[in-house]
């Protein structure tokens, strides 16, 4: 059981790549192998450089080819998938093998704000639009559709009338920071319902 081995895919920056880094960065039991991202200028690569995490790119299609990212994922030994800010769909075979073995956040309160398209700022801009009184974040199992897994965890924050989408992704944000890690933590050591 013990070491639990994740792979963290990025898209983008990475700060919650390098957030769940430090979190378990003295835990011997679970670490980050390895990060993967569909971009080769994102900057979850220099991140990953500086923390002395091995970190590759692949393109679109070889992430939607089920046996090479399973081939992959067994070179590297991964027990378990975290999706931070990764914005392409995982194949079904990836799903099957990792079966409520991959968590995804995303930054707003699923049902609502999700599915293809729905990211980065879109999001925030979309909830300013709708007048919502409340944000927050969803972390839920991946299936084939994009958001759409059971959810594990939800936090909440308050969006006010003069909230701008950039004030709205502030707030998200630190909620990203503040429980996705412990979530993390949470799920690894089966403390959910239906934990792998
Ligand atoms: C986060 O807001 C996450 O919820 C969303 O993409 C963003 C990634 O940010 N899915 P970062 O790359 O971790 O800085």
């Amino acid at each position: 059981m013990f070491p639990i081995r994740l792979a963290v895919l990025a898209s983008g920056s990475g700060s919650n790549a390098e957030n769940i880094y430090n979190y378990f960065s003295s835990n011997k039991n679970i670490e980050i192998a390895v990060i993967i991202s569909n971009k080769a200028d994102a900057y979850v690569h220099k991140r990953a450089e500086r923390l002395g995490i091995a970190s590759l790119t692949m393109s679109k299609s070889d992430l939607s080819d089920s046996e090479k990212m399973l081939s992959l994922l067994r070179k590297y030994q991964i027990d378990f998938i975290v999706l931070a800010g990764y914005l392409l769909r995982i194949p079904s075979g990836l799903i099957e093998a990792y079966p409520h073995r991959i968590v995804n956040i995303h930054p707003a309160l699923l049902p609502k704000f999700g599915g293809k398209g729905m990211y980065g700022d879109r999001v925030h801009e979309a909830v300013v639009e709708a007048g919502e009184k409340e944000s927050g974040i969803t972390i839920h199992y991946v299936n084939e559709n994009y958001d759409e897994g059971d959810i594990v965890f939800q936090a909440k924050c308050p969006v006010l009338e003069k909230d701008s989408p950039d004030a709205v992704a502030s707030k998200v944000h630190a909620l990203e920071y503040k429980y996705f890690p412990s979530v993390i933590d949470r799920v690894l050591r089966k403390e959910f319902p239906d934990c792998f």
